[in-house]
């Protein structure tokens, strides 16, 4: 168990004007079990780093201090676990237990010791295959729960994670809740980042909010801040329990057909899917990890040629995947599941500029569409930054600029409300609603539910396609 210490802590990251973080104090007891909550780009993944010593002097301005059991976090990263949001970047090796075994061996841990620490960590997290289970062949909850394991084998003092069910299904989300919460209870300290607050209230028996603009806003036990600060923390962009927005379902019926799939296959991934949107309608499409939702969509979206079936859009003769570039972003916007690793240029106007220069509007267009993007989305701050830099949520709100600038009459978004606050969901909800109510047609792929009952006029709700047990799923990497 670990104990957390931070005094007018702040950090600045390189190349930044703001504060990422700042004022803040803060202790934290062996034990304790703490929710971290605050609006997207508040500092709560950099408060992280800085516990797990991640933040090296020379990528940014310090602040006060900060201190893991008495010392800097950099001399005490073996008191520390962090699991983030991806689990697939989390895995290293081939088979499962080898994944486990790794971090022991880099440490040092006696050779006797290691198999044992393994499997006892395995259990923990409830893991249900063997040792040699191949770590391409796991689902996104099963893969999460290993790179859980990975991170409690090592006997963490503070485990700290990192909105750790954001990328999951609700059933793999709820499996891994389980196995942290199993964890939480035995003998770490624990500081939890989860959007979805009520989901996590059951891990925590306190809460910490973080102000955007510095400092600490509320702290205490879960019932007392939400009672006190309910109202203004829900205003403030915190997603507090309870919370309900009103339906925007469609004004008017559905036009004419925009894309419609007949028995569209993709070999491994995804088998006989058919389905038609219309121009004014959200088609939500969810389902299960593995269920093929991501392939559905850039087959959709002309990124991917599908091995059976057919796709036909826009009464264009030719398939979607056939059309020249530039034909495809004037019709199609797409968000990737992973749009992050995407990102092509090194300031966010420009990555919003670069669709509509390539159409060829004229440069006090492609002005006011990047600046009209950036206050809706609420980026227009982060102009000048780095696309890599952003926070999670930051992000993904720019990869949905990014599909919406060249104002595609489809839409095609995979998860785009990922990483969002309360504020800026509502926002992105909002702007997709007014989108579908001008004529355009939007299909999103997505696990939230607050979005699905708020925004879609329909659902396709996907199975999981039968595929050969074991078989590595071919967009993983294969080990
Ligand atoms: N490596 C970096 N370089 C420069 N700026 C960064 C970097 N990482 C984060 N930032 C900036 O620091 C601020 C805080 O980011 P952080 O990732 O800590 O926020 P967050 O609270 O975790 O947000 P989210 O809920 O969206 O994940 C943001 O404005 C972000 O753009
Ligand atoms: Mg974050």
């Amino acid at each position: 168990m670990s104990e957390v210490v931070l005094r007018g802590f702040g950090w600045r990251h390189a190349g930044r004007r703001a504060w990422a973080i700042r004022d803040v104090d803060l202790e934290i007891a062996h034990g304790e079990r703490v929710l971290l909550l605050g609006p997207s780009g508040a500092g709560k993944s950099t408060l992280l780093a800085a516990l797990a010593g991640l933040l090296p002097d020379d990528s940014g301005e310090s602040e006060g201090t900060v201190e893991v059991d008495g010392l800097d976090p950099r001399k005490a990263r073996e008191r520390v676990g962090i699991l983030f949001q991806d689990p697939q970047t989390q895995l290293v090796m081939a088979r499962s237990g080898d994944d486990v075994a790794f971090g022991l061996e880099n440490r040092g841990v006696r050779e006797a010791d290691i198999w044992p620490r393994v499997s006892d960590a395995l259990d923990r997290v409830g893991f249900p295959y063997p040792i040699n289970r191949p770590t391409a062949a796991l689902s996104g909850g099963e893969a999460q729960r290993l790179a859980l394991a990975g991170v409690l084998a090592m006997r963490p003092g503070l485990l700290l994670l990192d909105e750790p069910t954001a990328n999951l299904d609700p059933a793999g989300a709820s499996l891994v809740r389980e196995a942290i919460g199993r964890a939480v209870g035995s003998g770490s300290t624990s500081i939890i980042v989860e959007h979805r607050v009520a989901e996590a209230l059951p891990l925590v028996d306190r809460v910490v909010v973080l102000s955007p603009g510095g400092g600490i806003r509320a702290d205490g036990a879960p019932e007392v801040v939400f009672a006190a600060y309910g109202d203004q923390l829900a205003e403030a962009g915190v997603w507090v329990p309870g919370f309900t927005f009103p339906p925007v379902k469609a004004a008017a019926a559905a036009g004419a057909p925009l894309v419609r799939a007949d028995e569209l296959t993709v070999a491994q991934r995804l088998s006989a899917v058919s389905l038609s949107t219309s121009s004014g309608e959200v088609l939500a499409v969810t389902g299960p990890n593995g269920a093929g939702k991501s392939t559905l969509a850039l087959a959709l979206g002309g990124l991917l040629a599908p091995s059976g079936g057919a796709v036909s859009a826009f009464g264009d003769p030719r398939p979607p995947h056939k059309w020249r570039a530039t034909t495809l972003t004037g019709r199609i916007g797409s968000v990737f599941q992973n749009p992050e690793h995407q990102f092509v240029t090194t300031r966010v106007a420009d990555e919003l500029a670069l669709g509509p220069r390539r159409l060829g509007h004229s440069a006090a267009a492609v002005a006011a569409t990047v600046d009209t993007l950036l206050s809706r989305l609420h980026l227009t701050r982060l102009a000048a930054a780095n696309p890599y830099t952003l926070s999670g949520g930051e992000a993904r709100r720019l990869s949905v600029a990014t599909a919406l600038a060249t104002a595609p009459r489809l839409l095609i978004l995979d998860e785009p409300t990922f990483g969002q606050d309360r504020r800026t969901w509502i926002e992105l909800v909002t702007l997709l609603a007014a989108l579908r109510d001008e004529g355009h047609a939007v299909i999103a792929v997505t696990h939230d539910d607050a979005f699905v009952q708020t925004l879609a006029d329909r659902t396709l709700a996907l199975g999981v396609p039968r595929l050969p047990d074991h078989a590595p799923l071919p967009h993983r990497r294969r080990p």
